[in-house]
């Protein structure tokens, strides 16, 4: 029988577990892949003593990196411990011993990519990290390698399985904001920080690892304008259904004639076109390259197995060189200067979906519309409920939600407008601007 190959994980929690089962449960199967069978040597975790969904041999046990990194047996190391330290020096002091690496920290390699690519060059290794984007679609490898004959021109997709998770359960069963993030957690979808989840970070960062893929540029990712879900309400959701659209946190990179364009934010996509109908823990990336034209993929970006069969299918290439070619030829976050046409703040032309919550009295409307009119904005339809009719009980000063869909205008002349009639004394409270992503521009 062909010699094992031994592996060494790093973390045992949600997608650590699911690794071992997968490796255990499938190993005839990832045998006949990876052309010999691949077996988990030894784990470091924090906490020897938790209970645990898999069952490891106590003696393979230990919260010692160095029983991993300093043993020359194991050439793989799967590193599933989350965050920025002890990641980073555990990802070097596995690299400087010789270990290839299988992670699937998106923030680790957003913050320190380029030093840690470089590090595992020099050193001859390859860092593998499919899972670290998209969960259980294969778009690292999309783009890295079957879409390497294209020059890619636009990247848009929902990349946080937790945010799609939450604003779907707001959506559908009216569940509240902070139900559905505990619902999400209880899962194994958010990460250990969950406002990473929610403020637009985890995106943001598998948004700069991706657009480093495809474009070659290495954009930090707190340069990349971001908005979470972490203030949207149920209402704004039920009020963008009644115009036909629904709620969704996108992230776009693309590339024009002046530069690089990137954010995070959530936006209203119709009802019916493929962003919107991704639901629950999917996400969804949305490429367009310059010869195979508009590209879709669609998967569970989060939760336990999707995630391990990304990191056992980057362990698999590891074992059989495949890893270490596409490391090397792609060249991947090797040269953190490489950013030459830098992020550009485009002033984007689009309709916009605005929730102002104006005080209830007469004249108000005229100067909210005054405003809009004198930013040259348009107004496309308005909605206002008649909230007594309704059996809503308004505070006296609280505001009525007025909400605005606008015909296609400048981002920045509506941020203008807001600004000056949150600005005015019609207003209670701040009023949420969203755009509006038509299905043309899909
Ligand atoms: P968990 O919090 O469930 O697990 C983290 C693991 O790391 C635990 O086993 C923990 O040990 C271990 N750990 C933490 N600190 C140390 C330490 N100092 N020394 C040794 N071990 C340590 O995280 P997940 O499994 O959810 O996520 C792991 C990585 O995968 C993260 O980077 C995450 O962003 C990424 N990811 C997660 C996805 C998901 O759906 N959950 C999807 C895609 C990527 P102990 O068990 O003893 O506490
Ligand atoms: N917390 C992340 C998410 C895990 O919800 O998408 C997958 O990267």
């Amino acid at each position: 029988m062909t010699k094992p190959v031994r592996i060494g994980i790093i973390g045992l929690g949600t997608v650590g577990s699911g690794v071992v089962r997968l490796l255990v449960e499938s190993a005839d199967h990832i045998q006949r892949h990876a052309g010999c069978p691949i077996v988990v040597a030894k784990a470091v975790v924090k906490d020897v003593a938790k209970v645990r969904s898999v069952s490891v041999p106590i003696d393979t046990l230990s919260s010692d990196i160095r029983n991993i990194s300093g043993d020359p047996t194991i050439s793989v190391a799967v590193l599933l411990v989350g965050g920025l330290e002890p990641a980073r020096s555990m990802m070097v002091e596995l690299l400087q011993n010789g270990k290839d690496v299988v992670t699937a920290n998106k923030a680790l390699l957003a913050e320190h990519g380029p030093e840690l690519f470089a590090l595992a060059r020099t050193q001859g290794r390859s860092i593998a990290f499919e899972a670290a984007v998209a969960g259980g679609i294969p778009i690292v490898a999309a783009i890295s390698e079957c879409l390497a004959a294209n020059r890619i021109e636009s990247i848009r997709g929902i990349l946080n399985g937790t945010s799609n998770f939450i604003l779907t359960r707001m959506e559908e069963d009216g569940s509240s904001y902070a139900d559905a993030l505990k619902l999400a957690q209880s899962k194994g979808f958010a990460e250990a920080d969950p406002s990473m989840d929610v403020d637009g970070t985890d995106a943001t960062q598998k948004l700069a690892i991706l657009s480093h893929l495809a474009f070659g540029v290495w954009v930090p990712w707190a340069e990349i304008p971001r908005m979470g879900i972490d203030g949207l309400d149920v209402d704004l959701l039920h009020y963008a259904g009644e115009l036909g659209y629904r709620i969704r946190l996108v992230a776009v990179a693309s590339r024009g004639s002046a530069g690089l364009t990137m954010r995070v934010a959530p936006a209203l996509v119709k009802i019916g076109t493929p962003l919107a109908e991704t639901r629950g823990a999917y996400n969804a990336v949305s490429i367009v390259g310059d010869a195979v034209g508009r590209m879709f993929f669609h998967g569970l970006g989060a939760g336990q197995m999707p995630t391990a069969s990304a990191v056992v299918a980057d362990i698999i290439d590891t074992v059989v060189g495949r890893a270490a070619i596409t490391f090397r030829t792609t060249g991947v976050l090797c040269d953190p200067d490489a950013n030459a046409d830098r992020i550009q703040n485009m002033d984007a032309h689009q309709r916009h979906f605005l929730r102002i919550r104006a005080s209830d009295r007469p004249g108000v409307l005229a100067k909210i519309t005054g405003i809009l009119g004198d930013f040259r904005i348009s107004i496309a339809s308005m909605i206002q409920h008649d909230a007594i009719e309704q059996g809503a009980s308004i505070a006296p000063d609280a505001g009525v939600p007025l909400v605005i869909m606008t015909h296609a205008c400048s981002s920045s002349d509506v941020a203008k407008a807001i600004e000056a009639i949150d600005g005015s004394d019609v207003v209670r409270g701040r009023s949420v601007c969203l755009s509006v992503l038509d299905e043309r521009a899909e």
